[in-house]
């Protein structure tokens, strides 16, 4: 253990290219053993995999060791790799009971993860323990899968990671969910100014766009929202592409490929992982993400989507119509029942949307695009900007906002503008959609929502 070279070789790499006779030496948690007079067995993971190494022993351990021996304790074996006779797994280590280290104990009478399972909600609630778990184990595999896949994805399309703040000096978007930052218990402003967590990166990743072209952000986003619903938390991730000479339409279709490449190449990658979703978690998940990626989006305007809503015969709780807002229950009669695969619904009623989107020829309406998707409804938000100086100084006075703050913001519009635009997702919603969890704070390494911060 430790010392650079000498780690050990993990799970993974081992099942995928030991031979029968070689050495082997496993370091991970127990989590399965089974004793009897005969073969006692223990399935050691690590991690790396969804697989467990098999570790066989053909001479009992004394009590002792067997009573150490339970669900995630701590274990560094040394063995040797011969073929399993069994079905699940083609090689296994087979040792003595002398060649299993004990790294760590792990007293079963106070450990609060049994080996029958623990419900997520349970889990919830001891967020350090709960990567541990089967199904923690698949998400944050999935998880750390699709974030690579989307750096994978802007890469290869010349699109440049900027790292915008986390600490910001705007309201990017202009709706006052805000989490103020201070200094100690002065309460002064730090910076000299009022300052608070990111909304969105959206605003100073455009000033990147009128450098770079093609750019975008990937990090933690803030929202001081005290909704308590399973796909909103406080803090999460958002991805912001943001393009220079771009209209609605090139978002649209950036947004498109983007959903359909991630998607299909994070399944690829992850199959292993998706087996347990699609067995345990949401039947047939990967089959209908395939599926549903499969064929073009659909695209309606705002005032389209609301006559279908009118003529759906559908008794919606809230109102529907031009300028009532959609609810969470129109959003996912439009994706799983009307049109049943994702819908991009454009040009929402300007009072509904933020200062920065572009005002159409309507002077009703916006350029923006929410993409609502089956089970989960909107997983992405984006627009095209107001490039307009005027009519974006305009907007922002109508708002109540204040012109001299995004003085900066307007200077973009002033030198060398462009039309341009771009689109936020909700990184979480994604993996929600892709795994069928039915939780925000399950796919969340810490969740953090109204009430609720672990560790
Ligand atoms: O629609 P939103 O608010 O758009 C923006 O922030 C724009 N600045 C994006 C842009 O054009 N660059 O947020 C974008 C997405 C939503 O569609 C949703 O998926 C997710 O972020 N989101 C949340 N996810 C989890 N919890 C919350 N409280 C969320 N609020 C938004
Ligand atoms: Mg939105």
């Amino acid at each position: 253990m430790g010392h650079g070279a000498g780690r050990r070789t993990p799970i993974r790499v081992q099942l995928a290219n030991a031979q029968p006779g070689q050495e082997a030496l496993v370091e991970g948690w127990i989590k399965t053993s089974r004793f009897s007079k005969n073969v006692s067995f223990l399935h050691v993971f690590d991690g790396s995999t969804p697989h467990t190494v098999q570790v066989v022993l053909a001479t009992p351990p004394d009590e002792e060791l067997k009573g150490r021996l339970g669900i995630h304790t701590s274990v560094r074996v040394k063995g040797t790799w011969v073929e399993s006779p069994g079905g699940e797994q083609s090689l296994e280590v087979r040792c003595e009971p002398e060649d299993i280290e004990v790294v760590g104990d792990n007293d079963p009478s106070v450990y609060p993860i049994q080996r029958k399972r623990t419900s997520l909600e349970h889990l919830r609630t001891i967020a350090h323990l709960r990567p541990r778990t089967n199904t923690f184990q698949a998400v944050f595999r999935v998880r750390h899968q699709l974030a690579w896949e989307i750096h994978r994805f802007f890469h290869e399309r010349g699109f440049l990671w900027i790292h915008t703040p986390i600490i910001s000096a705007s309201d990017a978007e202009g709706a006052g969910e805000l989490f103020n930052v201070t200094h100690g218990a002065k309460h002064e402003h730090f910076f000299g100014k009022p300052t608070f967590l990111t909304v969105s990166g959206q605003l100073q990743v455009e000033c990147f766009a009128s450098a770079y072209t093609d750019v975008y952000t990937f990090g933690p986003t803030f929202r001081a929202e005290n909704s308590n619903t399973v796909r909103h938390a406080n803090e999460f991730w958002m991805i912001e592409p943001e393009m220079a000479f771009a209209d609605l339409d090139d978002v649209v279709a950036l947004a498109e490929d983007f959903v359909r490449q991630t998607a299909i190449s994070t399944l690829d990658a992850c199959a292993d992982d998706m087996e347990l979703f699609d067995r345990f978690v949401e039947k047939g998940v990967v089959e209908a993400v395939r599926k549903t990626v499969e064929h073009p989006f659909a695209r309606v305007t705002y005032r389209e989507a609301q006559e279908i809503l009118q003529k759906s015969g559908k008794d919606f709780e809230f109102p529907v119509g031009f300028g009532s807002s959609m609810q969470a229950e129109h959003e996912r009669f439009l994706a799983e029942e009307y049109f049943g695969r994702p819908v991009f619904v454009t040009d929402y009623p300007k009072d509904q949307k933020a200062f920065y989107m572009r005002l159409n020829d309507d002077e009703q309406t916006v350029a923006a695009t929410d993409l609502l998707v089956p089970r989960i409804g909107e997983m992405i938000g984006g627009s095209q900007r107001e490039e307009r100086h005027d009519v974006l100084a305009r907007r922002i006075t109508e708002l109540g906002m204040h012109p001299e703050d995004f003085d900066w913001y307007l200077d973009l519009r002033k030198f060398g503008g462009t039309p341009h635009g771009g689109f936020g997702l909700g990184f979480e919603r994604m993996i929600m959609w892709l795994t069928g969890m039915k939780n925000i704070r399950d796919v969340l390494p810490f969740p953090r929502t109204p009430g609720h911060a672990e560790f």
